[in-house]
């Protein structure tokens, strides 16, 4: 869950798509991985937790069953953020793996990961080892340019990591030389003419780069219209697919229950941006059930 810009509704999102997943069924676990400013305990109204991320990250625990907290729906449960230690806002890269790998061993369907604002390279980590990588934007031009200069920063570090892992650093700088490349179709078409292999390894590798897009705080037909437009324009001048996985309504209802430390799922099932969150679920789980990459449980 990421996107660029503060207060945009990543958490919010975070908290209550875990709690719909929660409800359908499926087991989740809500990460808060926004390292500097953790929330997600509030969004979901507990109080700070005793156990959080940097008990595992500083190795006070060794598992990391052992700082997952139940939180407050049969089925969820939650990493409460790094909140004692600075060290713990900015873990080296070894250390973001091996979080993401313990993670990834969870017994769970969903990990779902609250990211920070901004394209600070811990947050477009976090965000590239994502099955989907989820743009929160809601409708205004700042939060757009944004969400596209967070989209492209982790693509092209998503670039640099594949290059690095297969050694074509070299043949990529002479290929980009002094040239402005603007789309990845263009680097990809360039490499293959100097260096056919690294060319097919970098396109395949790039095509699976397919991050997903929630409006939030849509007032208007129109705002939801603007998730297609963003889709449009990704592929048109990045050559590259997004998933559009629907809008959540602005909705008094979301901040009101904010103030109110209590979860908009449990607290006002039927208000519209609740409404909205069944459907984007929904979308998400179809997603997986056609990618068929992992087991979906019925
Ligand atoms: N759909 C919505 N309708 C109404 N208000 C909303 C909606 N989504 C978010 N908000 C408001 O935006 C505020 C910020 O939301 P949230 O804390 O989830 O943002 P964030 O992107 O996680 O911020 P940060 O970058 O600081 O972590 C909420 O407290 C709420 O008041
Ligand atoms: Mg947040």
């Amino acid at each position: 869950m990421g996107g660029g810009k503060g207060g945009i509704g990543k958490s919010l999102i975070a908290a209550n798509l875990g709690i719909q997943l929660a409800r359908q069924g499926r087991k989740v676990v809500l990460v808060d991985a926004d390292l500097g400013g953790a929330n997600l305990h509030t969004c979901l109204g507990l109080d700070i937790p005793r156990l959080s991320l940097s008990d595992f990250i500083e190795r006070r625990v060794q598992r990391i069953e052992d700082v997952v907290i139940p939180a407050g729906v049969p089925g969820l449960g939650l990493i409460s953020g790094a909140m004692d230690h600075l060290d713990a806002a900015n873990p080296k890269y070894a250390q973001k793996m091996r979080l993401m790998r313990h993670i990834l061993t969870l017994d769970v369907d969903y990990a779902i990961l609250d990211l920070g604002a901004g394209t600070h390279l811990n947050v477009l980590d976090f965000f590239l080892v994502s099955d989907h990588g989820v743009l929160v934007l809601v409708p205004e031009p700042t939060a757009v340019e944004n969400v596209y200069r967070f989209v492209k920063a982790a693509f092209w570090r998503r670039v640099r990591n594949v290059v690095a892992v297969y050694g074509f650093e070299e043949v990529l700088r002479s290929v980009m030389g002094d040239r402005g490349f603007h789309s990845p179709v263009e680097v990809i078409q360039a490499l293959r003419v100097q260096h056919p292999e690294a060319g097919a390894t970098l396109e395949q590798e790039l095509l699976s780069f397919r991050p997903a897009l929630v409006v939030n705080q849509a007032r208007t037909p129109q705002d939801s219209e603007l998730g297609h437009a963003v889709v449009a324009a990704w592929k048109k001048y990045f050559g590259l697919g997004m998933d559009y996985l629907g809008c959540i309504d602005y909705d008094e209802a979301m901040w009101r229950t904010v103030r109110a430390r209590k979860p908009l799922l449990l607290e006002r099932p039927t208000s519209p941006a609740a409404r909205s969150f069944e459907a984007v679920a929904a979308r998400l789980v179809a997603l997986d059930e056609q990618r068929g990459d992992r087991e979906v449980p019925r």
